[in-house]
This record gives structure tokens, sequence and C-alpha cells, in this order.
């Protein structure tokens, strides 16, 4: 049975429904998903009851899985689902001021999951658990469509900026959030790195403006016009025409394209409600420029 696909937005995201997660999708079936997620870029799966485990087998179809590094927002271990939650291993509402709070907070910034790794996410997949009672305050998170910002661009922008570099790095995102809580380690585990900033897909050619709050600089260019340059991008690439906010309700299963979509949490009564999401993340296939 062919899958259903429901458009969320005139530019980009769509519903899916009439398939099942819980079980293995046959080829057939996930070639359509697999499709739909290279022209849509956000895919929502309303009411899947998965587990772990359903959502490892299915998020592994599209590619390796990064793993979750351990650190203050994890209680340190290192799994292929990353917590997203605002609850203590006790079960307990954790305090405004807990570093694991604080260390999210740069989540509300725009950004591109792990594009201050060489290689950066591929996907990511969120699967929302536990909720605030009010949908409307429930922590949405709003996606931009990278492939619409670059349609937009004048043309001799584009030929500007074919073939350059973004500098991203997580210690200049983290300052710039106003988090310190980086360390030497991760400083280490994550030296500044050189992305794309036109990229295009590998299989439908499509072109996206690959920026985000992780981006600090152009690389052979000075630092602050480069920096003001990024700015100014990112302003032109989250305009509200081209952006799609989602709304959660338990059982969704979100599935965005980091190549060509930006996303950011929006805030919420962080202390009084539990909101527990799971995420998986697929690994991007290689570098995106030498
Ligand atoms: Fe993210």
């Amino acid at each position: 049975m062919p899958i259903t696909i429901r458009p969320l937005s005139p530019v980009f995201a769509a519903e899916i429904t009439s398939v099942d997660l819980t079980r293995p999708l046959d080829d057939a079936t996930f070639a359509e998903v697999e499709n739909a997620f290279e022209t849509y870029s956000i895919l929502v799966f309303p009411k899947q009851k998965l587990t772990d485990d359903m959502q490892i087998a299915f998020s592994s179809r599209f590619g390796s899985l990064e793993t979750t590094q351990g650190h203050i927002a994890n209680n340190f271990q290192v799994k292929q689902i990353s917590e997203i939650s605002n609850l203590d291993p006790q079960g307990k509402l954790m305090k405004a001021d807990d570093p694991r709070v604080v260390y999210r907070l740069g989540q509300r910034n725009w950004h591109s999951d792990s594009s201050f790794k060489k290689v950066p996410a591929k996907a990511s997949l969120l699967h929302a658990r536990i909720l605030p009672p009010n949908s409307n305050e429930c922590g949405q998170t709003q996606f931009a469509s990278l492939r619409a910002a670059y349609d937009a661009l004048p043309d001799e922008r584009k030929r500007f900026l074919d073939g350059k570099a973004a500098i991203h790095h997580y210690a200049y995102s983290r300052r710039n959030d106003g988090i310190t809580l980086t360390n030497n380690k991760e400083d280490q585990r994550f030296p500044p790195v050189a992305q794309a900033i036109i990229r295009a897909n590998p299989r439908n050619s499509r072109k996206a403006l690959y920026v985000g709050s992780h981006a600090s600089h152009i690389r052979e260019m000075p630092e602050a016009e480069g920096r003001a340059l990024l700015q100014e991008l990112l302003a032109f690439a989250t305009q509200e025409q081209w952006t799609y906010m989602h709304h959660w309700q338990v059982g969704d299963l979100v599935m965005y394209d980091n190549r060509a979509a930006l996303h950011r949490a929006r805030p919420y009564a962080i202390t009084e409600h539990a909101r527990v999401l799971h995420r998986t993340t697929v690994a991007g296939e290689g570098p995106t420029i030498q």
C-alpha cells in the first residue's frame, strides 16, 4: 500500500500516515519514505508507539548513527539514543539553574545538528514520549528551509558564495549563547571545521544555504566581515515564510534533514512540566568541502 503524504506548508515538511514504524518497512515502502525525506526535508509520523530499539532500527536504514558523547546533558552516557529531557535520573523536574538545563539553551538558536563536526549529521529523528499538557506550550520545534533560502538569493550572491567555506566551531556558538559550560576537553574534541556554504543534495541536486549558529566566520575572508555576512545570511534564511512550526503530540516521530533545514527549540515552562523526547542522529556521508 503506498504511503500517504500530506504537505504541511507550501515550502517543505510533510506528514506521513499509513505507515507503522514499529515493524520493519518493506523495501518498496522504505524507498517511498526515503524519497519523501529527500523531497520534503521534514517528515512527521504521528502516533508511532516506538521503543528505543524500534527508533534505532528505523533510523539506521538511512545510514550509520552517531553516538552521543558522554557529557553533562546526558549523564555522561555513550549511546545511540540521546534523551532530550528536563527530568533527572530520579524522574524529578530539573531546576532552572541545573547545568543540564542551561546546557540546552543553545538549542533555542537556529542550528543544524553536528555542523561543528567534520562530517556533520545527515538527519535527526525526534520521538515525543512525554509532553507538557498544552500543545501550544509544548516546546515546539521550528524549522527553516535552507533550500527556499538558497533559491531566493540573488544570482550574484549565489555565485559569490559558491565554493566558499564557513568555519563552524562549537566553542564559538556556546560562547555566543552565553553558555560557559564548555571545557577544554570539548574544545579539543570539536576543533573548528570548514563546511561548504552552498550544499547540493546528492540525489536531487537541490541546493541549500548551509548556515546556522555554529558558523563563526568565512574562510579566506576577514573575520569580522565574514561573521557579519553569515549573520545576514542566517536572518535571511530564517524568514517566517520559509519556516514550519511543529506542535508536538505524544507519539510524533519527526525526522529532519540537517543538510537542508535549520531548526530551533521554542521556550516552554521547563521547570513546571515534564518533556521528554528521544533522538537518534544519522551521520553524514563525508565532509562537505575539502
Ligand atoms: Fe538540534
